[in-house]
C-alpha cells in the first residue's frame, strides 16, 4: 500500500489539487481517482475508477474532495480506523464529526488535515496550530464565504443584482453545487465551528451558533450602510469572554477603518485578537478551484513530514457546546406590532409603511424573534461598534419628517 494517494471526487477543488499536483512534479500527484458518475463529461487522458471500496483499501492517503457530507464522513472513518491519512475541504463533515474524528485519529495513529476547509487559501488552521503556542486567543473576526462575499461586492460595487452576482459566484466555481448554504450563512457556522475548536478547544454545534445570511438583504439595507458610510459584510465572530464562548454571523454595517472592510469578491479575511500578539490580519482567496486545491497540496505534503494539528495533542475541552449569548448594535425592521411588542424601550420610527427599531440587543432575544422579524418581511442588520447609532437614528428621523409632511 505505501503511501499511495487516493483522491476521491473530481470537482472543482478536486481537479484544482490534480492540476497542481501534476505541475509540481514532487510526486504527491493521486494514484487513483474515485468519482461516482460514469456518465459525466470528464477530462480525457485521466484514468477515473469507480470502486471507491477497492480505492480506500489501496491509498494510504485519502483525499476526501467530495459535497456528500455522510458519504464523506463514511470514507474518513474507515480510513482513520485504519491508522491512515485523510484530507478534506469538507467543512460540514469537519464541523459536525470533528470530536468523533479526533479520537480515531488518536486511537489509530492516522493523520487528519482539513486547512481547505476554512476559508480555502488562508492557513488559519495551521497558524493556530504552530503561532500561537503560549498564547491565548481571545477574539476570531472573519469574513468566511467567497461566494457571499462576492455578491455583496458585485451589489456595492457595481450595482449588480443579486441573481447575477449569484450567478456569477457559480460560474466562477466559489459556490457550492447547490449555493444554499453559501447564502443562507450556514457554510460560514460550520467555519465558525472548526475555528472555535481550534482556537478555544470548544467545539460548537453549529445549529446553537446565532446566524443569518446575506439572503434576507434588501435595496434598503443597502441605502441604510452607504447613508452610514459603510458597507454591508457578512461577518462571523467567535469570543472567550471570562471563560464564556460567543459566536455569531450577521449582515454587518462596517465603517471604511474597519479592518474587514477593504476585503472584497471572493477574498476572505481573518483578524484574531490574542494576549501576547494583538491583533493579526490574515487576507487570501476564500473560494476557487486552484486556491482550495493548493491549501489541499499543502495538506498533503505537511502530512507527509509529519505535521499534526496541535488540536490532536491538547483534545477538546468541550463537545457540542453552545455559545452564550452576546451583545451587539441592531437595526432591525419588521411589522410596528412585533417590534412594540419586543422592543418596547428602544428607538422606533415607521414610515413607507416599514417599522424600525435600533439598539443593543442580546444575539438570543435578537435568534427568538427571527422568525417573527422574516416573516413580517423585516430584515436585521448588525451595526459594527464603530459606527454610531445616533448617525443613523439622524437618518431615519429625517425621512420619518420627510414622509409625515407628504
Ligand atoms: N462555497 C465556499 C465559499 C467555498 O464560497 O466560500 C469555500 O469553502
Amino acid at each position: 500500500m505505501g503511501n499511495k494517494i487516493g483522491l476521491i471526487g473530481f470537482g472543482v477543488v478536486g481537479q484544482g489539487y490534480y492540476e497542481i499536483a501534476t505541475k509540481d512534479g514532487k510526486n504527491l500527484e493521486p494514484e487513483f481517482i474515485a468519482v461516482k458518475s460514469r456518465e459525466k463529461l470528464r477530462p480525457q487522458g485521466i484514468n477515473f475508477q469507480y470502486d471507491l471500496e477497492k480505492i480506500l483499501e489501496q491509498s494510504g492517503i485519502g483525499i476526501e474532495l467530495i459535497s456528500e457530507t455522510e458519504v464523506a464522513y463514511e470514507i474518513a472513518i474507515k480510513l482513520l480506523e485504519a491508522g491512515k491519512t485523510v484530507i478534506s475541504a469538507n467543512k460540514k463533515l469537519v464541523a459536525k464529526h470533528l470530536p468523533e474524528l479526533l479520537k480515531l485519529e488518536r486511537k489509530h495513529g492516522g493523520k487528519f488535515l482539513y486547512e481547505a476547509a476554512v476559508a480555502a487559501s488562508i492557513p488559519v488552521l495551521s497558524n493556530i496550530s504552530t503561532q500561537y503556542q503560549g498564547d491565548e486567543i481571545e477574539v476570531i473576526q472573519g469574513i468566511l464565504n467567497g461566494s457571499s462575499n462576492y455578491i455583496l461586492s458585485k451589489i456595492q460595487q457595481e450595482n449588480q443584482s443579486f441573481k447575477e452576482a449569484l450567478k456569477g459566484a457559480q460560474e466562477n466555481g466559489y459556490a457550492e453545487a447547490d449555493p444554499t448554504f453559501d447564502i443562507n450563512g450556514s457554510d460560514v457556522a460550520s467555519k465558525l465551528c472548526i475555528l472555535s475548536a481550534h482556537a478555544f478547544g470548544v467545539h460548537l454545534e453549529e445549529k446553537s451558533i446565532p446566524c443569518i445570511g446575506i439572503d434576507h438583504l434588501k435595496a434598503e439595507d443597502f441605502l441604510l450602510a452607504k447613508l452610514s458610510g459603510g458597507k454591508i459584510k457578512l461577518i462571523a465572530q467567535c469570543s472567550k469572554i471570562e471563560g464564556k464562548i460567543t459566536a455569531s454571523i450577521y449582515p454587518t454595517v462596517v465603517g471604511p477603518n474597519h479592518s474587514l472592510s477593504p476585503v472584497e469578491y471572493e477574498y476572505n479575511a481573518i483578524s484574531i485578537t490574542s494576549k501576547n500578539v494583538g491583533l493579526q490580519n490574515f487576507q487570501g482567496k476564500g473560494a476557487g478551484g486552484l486556491a482550495t486545491g493548493a491549501a489541499v497540496y499543502s495538506d498533503l505534503a505537511k502530512s507527509n513530514s509529519g505535521f499534526q494539528y496541535e488540536l490532536v495533542k491538547k483534545g477538546l475541552k468541550k463537545e457540542y457546546a453552545h455559545p452564550a449569548s452576546s451583545e451587539q448594535q441592531f437595526v432591525i425592521s419588521a411589522d410596528s406590532k412585533v417590534l412594540d411588542d419586543n422592543f418596547p424601550y428602544h428607538r422606533k420610527y415607521s414610515f413607507e409603511g416599514k417599522s424600525y427599531v435600533l439598539g443593543s440587543f442580546s444575539s438570543n432575544h435578537v435568534e427568538k424573534l427571527r422568525l417573527k422579524i422574516f416573516e413580517s418581511d423585516g430584515s436585521i442588520l448588525a451595526i459594527d461598534k464603530n459606527i454610531s447609532l445616533d448617525k443613523i437614528a439622524q437618518h431615519f428621523e429625517f425621512k420619518a419628517l420627510e414622509f409625515a409632511e407628504e
